[in-house]
């Protein structure tokens, strides 16, 4: 009824009332990060994280540099982008030759756009350096699976424990692509979050001293668990606890084929007694005792915790030289 209303409008209205066809007007350059200026708008934007977008910066520049092809073009997903910034980065700094930008809230549009465009006003080659949409993240990379768009680098900066699109960015992401992915979720990683994680991650936790550790194993297993269902597996190449929110973040590489599935991903036991940590394989469940007891009581036994399963990756690949 509103579009009708608008075309049968015949009226010359005032100079200040005219229908205008007017491009998006860049925001108000109001932020700077590392050098890349931009506008937050109304988007949730934190500048605590910026050392999380550096490192996914960083890790972008290397496997540009390192990938399998890398003639061809280097293009990156950013599938909760809020303001933008990551998108941004990864055009500016990382060397992206295309990224997609998009947020569920389409609220955000003028500003999400607004930013590209200043990095890019207009394609000098007709080729489209950038995109913005607006629809669910899940959505999004499914529809890129079946068109077979697949992605370099998938960014999916999510709130809580919501693990659902984890399954949907390996299938948009080349094999050796980088997958950034986030979890809020604070009160699993401490053991508070019942059946959150298990639904989310397939971890159980019980509280143990070390929850910022456990948060970054459970996001791992999680993603561990969804790579081996498509007949993958994950390396991690780097994981970062940031005490602001707190933010547990993992950038894992998906691998071709499945790994043996044992040697990296089982139980993280720690006995109460004695304070000592060990990780059992599942082919060791039944025997799991604490040395520091009769060997046939059982660890649960004794008053320990016993979260599981989760990888036991260490929690960084390598340490990189980008000199
Ligand atoms: C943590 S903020 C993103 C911050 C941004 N990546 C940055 O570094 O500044 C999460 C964003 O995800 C968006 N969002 C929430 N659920 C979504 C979904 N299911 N699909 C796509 N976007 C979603 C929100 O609108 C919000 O802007």
């Amino acid at each position: 009824m509103a579009s009708a209303a608008a075309v049968s409008f015949h009226q010359t209205l005032p100079p200040p009332l005219q229908h205008r066809r007017l491009g998006p007007t860049p925001p108000r350059c109001t932020h700077s990060e590392r050098g890349v200026s931009f506008d937050p708008g109304s988007a949730f934007y934190r500048s605590e994280s910026a050392p999380g977008r550096d490192l996914a910066v960083l890790a972008a520049t290397i496997h540009r540099r390192r990938r399998l092809d890398p003639s061809g073009p280097f293009l990156c997903l950013d599938a909760m982008c809020g303001c933008g910034i990551r998108a941004l980065r990864y055009l500016a700094q990382a060397g992206a030759d295309f990224v997609w930008a998009n947020d569920a809230s389409d609220a955000l549009r003028p500003v999400v756009v607004g930013n590209l465009s200043r990095f890019e006003p207009e394609p000098l080659d007709g080729q489209r350096r950038w995109v913005v949409s607006h629809l669910d993240a899940t959505r999004l990379l499914a529809e890129r699976y079946l068109r077979r768009e697949y992605f370099d680098v998938i960014d999916v900066d999510s709130f809580g424990s919501e693990a659902e699109y984890i399954r949907a960015a390996f299938l948009a992401l080349k094999i050796g692509g980088l997958l950034y992915l986030t979890s809020t979720d604070w009160r699993s990683a401490r053991g508070y979050g019942g059946k959150c994680s298990l639904s989310s991650y397939g971890a159980y936790v019980r509280p143990v001293p070390y929850p910022n550790e456990i948060g970054l194993r459970m996001l791992l297993g999680g993603a561990a668990r969804e790579a081996a269902m498509l007949g993958f597996h994950i390396t991690p190449v780097f994981s970062y606890y940031a005490y602001h929110g707190p933010i547990f973040r993992a950038m894992i590489q998906l691998r071709h084929g499945k790994e043996d599935g044992i040697s990296n991903y089982g139980f993280i036991c720690h006995c109460k007694s004695c304070g000592q940590t060990q990780t059992f394989g599942f082919h060791e469940l039944g025997q799991i005792s604490c040395r520091c007891a009769d060997r046939t009581e059982p660890m649960l036994g004794h008053g320990s915790s016993t979260s599981l399963p989760f990888p036991f990756f260490v929690l960084m690949d390598k340490v990189y030289d980008l000199s």
